[in-house]
């Protein structure tokens, strides 16, 4: 049967990141995957043609679609909407929300190759594999009221942060489950010092620890586990949060792997339709000069081709190709450093492409 995949480039560096996954797409696709293609606009991009960050149209193609691969959204140029409904980042919570999206996985993996470049001591970080699971459709991205309004002569702003404990649960067993076919260590990161919404997430971890007897649950404030990711990483195996912690932490942890330019992501519904994401963003800053790392997207789509796709050889030989244009000591900017060739986004795309058809 053939499959469909959504490409939402979005904006700043989106589009050449995508361009490049894309390449490794069609690359695939002559190795016998049978998927149906597609484009469409989303954030920044769509706004400017119909004056929406999420349209109708976009929004139809992705729930048609059994995976969407997403570059990124944002920019200065929609900083100053006033109405936030439109910002670009509303296209993509709303992807996140309407396709139930709840399952956020963020593998922060460092590459032996790119130890040195992390900002930790290379002995920190060599090895590190990580699995953080981020809530994606809850918590306080969206829990209602929620709003900016004048109270007593003055504006207040405020934003509700609520899980119902059956949103607790789902996460939870994603993420025991991960942990099993893992390391069997689960960290569930909190704040039930001082928050109830978090002593229910607590508690929800403890009731349903034991159905898997074989993965040992830990917890942890979340201050104590940002200080713990930059001090002691390695200590971690599966990390469980709700969306607003978990969107902190995996910024944290993208930078013990080198650089935020080589963390994928997937986001995954109850049925295992997925959009597949890179974690930075749009990057306006260097957006249209060719210097962006398109890795993370590349890794993506391995992720895509494991998780919605069932394609485990595909997405094992995507994998690779990467570990060996980093061997062959090609790096982007990002991830730059001495003796080693800095390539173009096109350039990575090139190499990875060239690795993959070698394979
Ligand atoms: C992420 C991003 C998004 C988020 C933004 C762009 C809305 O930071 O995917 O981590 O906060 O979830
Ligand atoms: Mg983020």
């Amino acid at each position: 049967m053939t499959r469909k995949i959504l490409v939402l480039p979005g904006d700043g560096i989106g589009p050449e990141i995508t361009a490049q996954a894309s390449r490794i797409l069609a690359a695939c696709q002559t190795q016998g995957l049978d998927v149906e293609i597609e484009e469409g606009l989303v954030g920044g991009a769509a706004y400017d043609e119909h004056g929406e960050p999420l349209p109708a149209v976009t929004l139809e193609k992705a729930k048609a679609a059994d995976a969407i691969l997403l570059g990124a959204v944002g920019g200065p140029k929609w900083d100053k909407l006033e109405d936030l409904t439109k910002r670009p980042e509303k296209g993509l919570l709303g992807l996140r929300k309407n396709l139930g999206l709840f399952a956020n996985l963020r593998p922060a993996i460092t590459y032996p190759q790119l130890a040195s470049a992390s900002s930790l001591k290379p002995e920190l970080v060599a090895g590190l594999d990580i699995m953080i699971v981020r809530e994606l459709t809850g918590g306080i991205y969206f829990g209602q009221p929620r709003g900016i309004e004048v109270r007593d002569g003055q504006r207040v702003g405020f934003n509700t942060y609520v899980y119902s404990e059956s949103e607790i649960e789902r996460i939870g067993r994603v993420a025991f489950e991960l942990a099993q076919k893992r390391g069997k260590r689960l960290c569930s990161v909190d704040k039930a010092n001082v928050l109830e919404v978090t002593i229910l997430w607590r508690e929800v971890m403890e009731r349903l620890a034991p159905e898997y007897p074989d993965v040992e649950l830990s917890h942890m404030y979340v201050d104590n586990a940002a200080m713990q990711l930059v001090r002691a990483p390695k200590q971690f195996d599966v990390m469980v949060t709700g969306n607003m912690f978990g969107d902190i932490l995996s910024d944290a942890a993208a930078m013990l792997t080198g650089s935020i330019g080589m963390l994928p992501s997937a986001s995954l519904n109850q049925s295992g339709q997925g959009m597949y994401e890179p974690c930075h963003g749009s990057a306006p800053d260097i957006a249209g000069r060719g210097i962006a790392n398109p890795l993370a997207t590349i890794l993506s789509v391995a992720m895509m081709l494991r998780y919605s796709l069932s394609e485990f050889e595909l997405a094992q030989r995507i994998e690779d190709a990467v570990g060996k244009v980093l061997d062959d000591g090609l790096r982007t900017a990002d991830i730059a450093s001495e003796g080693m060739r800095t390539v173009s986004t096109s350039e990575m795309g090139d190499a990875v492409l060239a690795a993959f058809e070698a394979a």
